[in-house]
């Protein structure tokens, strides 16, 4: 052993005695013959005191790897920026065990460095005390996740990585096969079909923290390769599957930011996110409702209001003067986005409403609009109308987000989870097709069953989101459990009976042998560690993530292979 102790334990309480330490300089100062040190290891930084004229100091530069010998002594004036900034250690003996070129980015909790010259010399951000810190927590989160869920009776299942290509939410990464030419093993999406064959088998209680794999466009809460905290249990129905998620939930929180989450978590259905936060994964942190206004203007016979559906609105309080052309462009980007073609800014000040929709209204409509959103001077009404509901809410919910950045309305302090439940089983693709909103094995509502039939599109799905301060940290749902549903769900889909045998055979025939009742969950570990963290960027806690590209800047993968390799794949790159 090198050490006697960690830097980052050192107290007043150990003045007196003699240590062996080891660590990285993060810092050098000379003071005459006093050489000044901080070192560092991953528990902290102590510094060395160190008298040129009393022992011999070797060349030593940042990023060298000392072991030094010494007596931990009191500071005459304590440093109150470290955790050990009351004591120091007098050297007696200084080693270099290894020496450091001139690194590329600063090693200290602030950096200016560019992310992709983070990402490419990843192991050196990863000596950055607060890179640290973020994987320590994802640990935590691993760590509290498997105390509680073998408390309750759950077994860890390990389930393949080369898998079969089945149709999904994404695209799927394939591996050629070297012994079957022409066939490919999938990387798995997600264990979703494994995990439900554990229940058929009786295993009553699955997880397993599981590598996942999605080939989609990549964004700051989304990497290709990512981890999930993926259970499955029978015999439990939606709320209990809830509760103990919630208790699961709950030990994380306290024991990775000690926050006590309050229990039972709020619910809303996807139909009141929408209404009320234009989103499925609303932020509970601040207000800005969403006011349906349609039944205002029902007399109103211009073409605005009777071609458009859905009239909204959101009111945000003292807003007037900050909403200048520049930040309204920006909103405007917004609205186009979501598709949002008709929305409108009105001010409220001086008494009256000020804007170019206002022309339109009479004066009784703008009283009645002025009561049912309680306006006051300053206040600025932000309203969206489309004959679809998803443009119109979908549409204002982004500019609501949008507005509580720019006014800094969101408490950081606080989290703000709540369960989002009955999606809608389907969504319409852009080519108006059927397509499953969260998979195709997930249960539809038993009372909406017969509009499977009628109209598929309104049936509500037994799925549920737990949604954190605006991110979807995980998805579940009750699952189908007998063969005639699934095929018809299959079918739905605009499966043909050979393509159903020929992806899904094996699983629909493993519902012939009693299947119990199931459902699960997975969190995002990664999301998640990402709000434990307090980062909005999922590569912080990734220890080797991809960059935007879907590239890793470090190692360079994806490459180019040996033509031999190429060949031993019965593989050939088209140009
Ligand atoms: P779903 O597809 O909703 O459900 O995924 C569950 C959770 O995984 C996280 N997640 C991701 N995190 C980082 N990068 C990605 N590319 C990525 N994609 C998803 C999200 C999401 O909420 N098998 C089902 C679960 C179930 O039904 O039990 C599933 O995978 O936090």
């Amino acid at each position: 052993m090198l050490r006697t102790i960690y830097n980052g334990q050192l107290r007043l309480s150990n003045v007196g005695q003699n240590v062996e330490l080891v660590g990285w300089v993060a810092k050098k100062r000379n003071l005459g013959s006093l050489l000044f040190i901080d070192l560092r290891d991953r528990t902290g930084i102590i510094q060395l005191l160190i008298n040129s004229e009393q022992i011999v100091v070797p060349d030593v530069r940042n990023e060298y790897l000392l072991h030094v010998f010494g007596v931990v002594k009191q500071k005459a004036v304590a440093n109150n920026l470290l955790a050990t900034g009351e004591v120091e250690v007098e050297v007696s003996k200084l080693e270099v065990i290894n020496k450091a070129e001139t690194t590329p980015l600063i090693i200290a909790n602030e950096t200016d460095a560019l992310e992709e010259v983070r990402l490419k010399y990843r192991y050196l951000d990863l000596r950055r005390p607060t890179m640290q810190d973020k994987l320590i927590k994802r640990a935590q989160i691993v760590r509290s996740t498997h105390q509680y869920l073998d408390q309750n009776g759950f077994i860890e299942i390990e389930t393949p990585i080369l898998t079969k290509s089945t149709p999904g939410g994404a695209r799927d990464f394939l591996v050629a096969s070297r012994l079957h030419p022409g066939s490919f093993y999938a990387l798995p999406q997600s264990p979703q079909i494994y995990k439900q064959l554990l229940m058929i088998s009786g295993l009553e209680r699955y997880y397993q923290i599981a590598k996942c794999f999605r080939d989609e466009d990549l964004r700051a809460d989304r990497q290709p390769d990512f981890t999930q905290i993926d259970l499955e249990t029978s015999f439990l129905n939606q709320d209990e599957i809830l509760t103990l998620t919630e208790g699961l939930l709950h030990k994380i929180f306290l024991e990775t930011v000690n926050y006590d989450l309050p229990l039972p978590l709020p619910r809303l259905t996807y139909e009141q996110a929408l209404h009320t936060y234009g989103s499925d994964k609303p932020d509970l942190r601040y207000g800005l409702k969403i006011v349906n206004i349609k039944d205002i203007f029902e007399n109103n016979q211009n073409t605005f209001f009777v071609d458009n559906t859905h009239i909204i609105a959101i009111k945000v309080a003292n807003f007037a003067e900050q909403a200048t052309r520049k930040v309204l462009d920006n909103y405007n980007l917004t609205a186009k986005k979501f598709k949002l073609a008709s929305y409108a800014m009105l001010k409220y000040s001086s008494g009256e409403l000020v804007g170019s929709l206002v022309k339109l209204f009479s004066a009784q409509e703008i009283l009645a609009l002025k009561t049912k959103l309680d306006l006051t001077e300053h206040d600025v009404v932000f309203i969206a109308a489309s004959p679809l509901e998803d443009a119109a809410y979908f549409g204002l919910g982004a500019l609501r987000t949008q507005v509580a950045k720019d006014l800094n309305l969101i408490d950081d302090q606080i989290y703000s989870l709540l369960w989002v439940t009955d999606f809608p089983l389907f969504e319409t693709s852009d080519e108006g097709r059927l397509v499953a909103a969260h998979h195709p094995f997930t249960r539809p509502h038993d009372e909406d069953l017969a509009l499977l039939k009628t109209n598929p599109a309104q049936v509500r799905a037994q799925a549920y989101d737990i949604v954190i301060n605006g991110y979807e940290a995980g998805g579940g749902s009750l699952r189908i459990y007998d063969r005639d549903l699934q095929n018809q769900i299959f079918t739905l889909l605009g499966m043909s009976e050979e393509a159903i045998r020929f992806k899904f055979g094996f699983f629909v025939d493993a519902f012939n042998y009693g299947t119990p009742p199931h459902g699960g969950i997975a969190l995002g570990l990664d999301r998640m560690t990402m709000i434990l963290t307090g980062t909005d960027n999922i590569r912080d806690v990734i220890a080797f993530p991809k960059n935007l590209a879907g590239v890793s800047p470090m190692s360079e993968e994806p490459t180019t292979v040996d033509q031999q390799q190429l060949i031993d794949l019965h593989l050939k790159i088209v140009e």
